[in-house]
């Protein structure tokens, strides 16, 4: 697959949090196509992160997307507000959400891209019934909560067959892969058929972040 196919995310969970405004220009210099902010609550996982006023906050300096993945319990509770902080994309976690289809209803209705996020263990066809409302799904290639986790890779299977169901859809929907992507993984997740890469650490952790951005797009087309 050509590399400039392939959308590379940057996850500022690995950031420096004392200058987010900082690495999100860093991002959009070192060519990522968009900026993914997980916000954690403390119950879906047992991590704290941001709260909403960082999406306007982080608007100032970037005109990347902006991607929420919601890893909290009850993201119906906040549709409308991450819609109104000016979120590009909302992301739900499947099994945070009762009613899947109301849920991504609701973030349609709010003018904003619908994207399901997927457990290691949670198999497609959760997403069953669904494809024709959503604009990404996102396999989770770690158990969500931490950054700098390994990438597990008995998820591939599941990329590949996203990818073929994906690819008879007549629509696009992206297929984002979450956690543990690197140089060493991400030949194995493009292979698979992934064509939106989150990357925390690999953006962020040691050394520059265009040369890390750099060297990433080299390895997928390696
Ligand atoms: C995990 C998050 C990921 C995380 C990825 O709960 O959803 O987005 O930031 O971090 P790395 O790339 O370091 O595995
Ligand atoms: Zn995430």
């Amino acid at each position: 697959m050509n590399p400039r196919q392939i959308k590379i995310s940057a996850s500022i969970l690995a950031a420096n949090f004392s200058d987010l405004g900082g690495a999100v220009r860093d991002a959009e210099t070192a060519g990522a196509d968009s900026i993914h902010i997980d916000f954690m609550d403390g119950h879906y996982v047992h991590n704290l992160t941001f709260g909403l006023d960082l999406i306007p906050a982080l608007r100032r300096h970037t005109s990347l997307p902006l991607i929420a993945h919601l890893e909290i319990a009850n993201p119906d509770e906040f549709i409308q507000d991450f819609a109104r902080a000016g979120a590009d994309i909302i992301i739900v976690c499947e099994d945070a959400c009762p009613d899947l289809g109301a849920t991504i209803r609701a973030i349609n209705s709010g003018g904003v891209e619908a994207g399901v996020s997927l457990n290691p263990d949670r198999p497609l066809d959760l997403v069953e019934g669904h494809w024709d409302q959503i604009d990404m799904v996102l396999l989770m290639s770690v158990v969500p909560g931490w950054g700098g986790q390994a990438f597990i890779s008995s998820v591939l299977p599941k990329i590949a067959e996203a990818r073929q169901l994906i690819d008879g859809l007549g629509r696009p929907v992206a297929l984002g892969v979450d956690g543990g992507v690197n140089r060493e993984t991400i030949g194995d997740v493009v292979r698979a058929g992934a064509d939106t890469l989150i990357m925390g650490s690999a953006v962020y952790s040691g050394g520059d972040v265009a040369r890390n951005v750099g060297s990433l797009r080299d390895s997928i087309a390696s």
